[in-house]
């Protein structure tokens, strides 16, 4: 495969670069992964726009204003200067959409290593771990475009059920999701649907107001248009993947001190940021949501092993039923790259996974 490297304008995502860097050299210690395929969808378009406040610029630097946006992804071992790291061993993990990547492997044990690189030191531990594809990490053999696609959006959904039923749903009798037709959003209606303690909205454009309904885990679908039509006789709490400022000024004001809870955890509609400050609205106080903060709560309450065993279960329940709602597509890298990614960030249809594949 010709070596690539894609890469973005960090303040206009629109202009993007493909470039064909020659092969780094690896210093001792050090391993070079040969991506094999990646993920995209428009969570990686949020890393692009939230790169600066999160941090997410600082795993992959490139030159200048260029950024190299993270993508889950698969790859192989294909040249190591560590002796715990083997030739040939299949690595699930943070990537940039390029041909390879080089690591510092620390850290190493059967399960995976950390990524010791000094760039990323400060990094989210989680994001520097790269696991090997094996049982014992909760992999099924010739699930790798599933694994990329939906774990990382699924794990979001799961702890975002765990935090709602850890805190008594705060006392609401519906819980509102935006961007119901995005993968996070449908991951945690799936797990809300099974516990069926609360009455499920979900939030979508017009478009595709059919394959949200057609997912049948909503109780009741209505377009951003509609949310006025929307009963206010219950308690309710918003989670929002939209981050669309007007979406949530209007849900504020309609739903006022019915609403118990509001929080932020997406910008699928990136390009909708304006809108009043949302600590003046009405309502509860918009609040950020941060998984990692769950986790680790759960750690302490139950074990690493006991929240890692809930998780795949749930996780091999979704599995099972993913199939039914959103086909897997892909496309071949690096020539297919600019034009998916431009589709992804203009909002792809739901009802399709983009999975990139590096040639060989
Ligand atoms: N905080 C966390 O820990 C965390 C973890 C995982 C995901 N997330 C966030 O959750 C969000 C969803 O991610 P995902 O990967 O699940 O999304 P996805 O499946 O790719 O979602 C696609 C949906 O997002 C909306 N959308 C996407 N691009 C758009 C555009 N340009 N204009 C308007 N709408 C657009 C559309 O939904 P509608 O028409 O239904 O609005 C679209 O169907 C992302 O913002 C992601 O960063 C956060």
């Amino acid at each position: 495969m010709p070596s690539f490297d894609f890469q973005v304008d960090k303040n206009d995502l629109s202009t993007h670069r493909l470039i064909h860097p020659l092969p780094a050299s690896l210093s001792a210690g050090q391993v070079r992964l040969s991506i094999e395929r990646f993920a995209l969808t428009a969570n990686n378009i949020t890393y692009g726009v939230a790169g600066d406040m999160i941090g997410y610029w600082q795993f992959f630097p490139a030159e200048n204003n260029w950024g190299r946006i993270p993508v889950w992804g698969v790859a192989t071992v294909a040249e190591s200067n560590c002796d715990d790291i083997e030739a040939g061993t299949r690595f699930y993990g943070y990537y940039p959409m390029s041909s390879e990547l080089v690591v510092e492997p620390a850290r190493i044990n059967e399960r995976g290593f950390v990524d010791a690189s000094k760039h990323r030191e400060a990094l989210p531990p989680t994001y520097n771990q790269y696991a090997v594809l094996s049982d014992a990490n909760g992999y099924t053999d010739g699930k790798d475009n599933h694994q990329m696609l939906y774990r990382p959006l699924f794990t979001t959904a799961f702890v975002l059920d765990d935090f709602f039923m850890d805190n008594a749903f705060f006392g609401a009798e519906s819980i509102m999701l935006s961007s119901a037709s995005s993968k996070t959003s449908f991951g945690f209606a799936f797990m809300l649907k099974q516990s069926g303690k609360v009455k499920v909205i979900g939030l979508t454009s017009k478009g595709n107001i059919g394959f949200v309904e057609s997912l049948g885990l909503y109780d009741e679908v209505v377009t951003y248009d509609d949310i006025e039509d929307l009963s206010t006789d219950t308690t309710t709490a918003f989670v929002d993947m939209a981050g669309n400022r007007e979406v949530l000024g209007r849900i504020h004001h309609h739903f006022e001190d019915k609403l118990v809870y509001s929080c932020g955890v997406g910008i699928t509609h990136w390009d909708s940021r304006e809108g009043a400050d949302p600590s003046s609205l009405p309502g509860a106080k918009p609040a950020m949501f941060f998984a990692p903060s769950q986790i680790q709560k759960r750690h302490k309450d139950w074990g690493a092993a006991t929240f890692q065993d809930k998780l795949t279960s749930a996780w091999n329940a979704f599995l099972e039923r993913v199939d039914q709602w959103v086909n897997i597509r892909e496309n071949t890298c690096p020539e297919s790259l600019a034009a998916v990614f431009e589709e992804v960030r203009n909002g792809a249809s739901p009802d399709e996974g983009i999975v990139l594949v590096n040639e060989d």
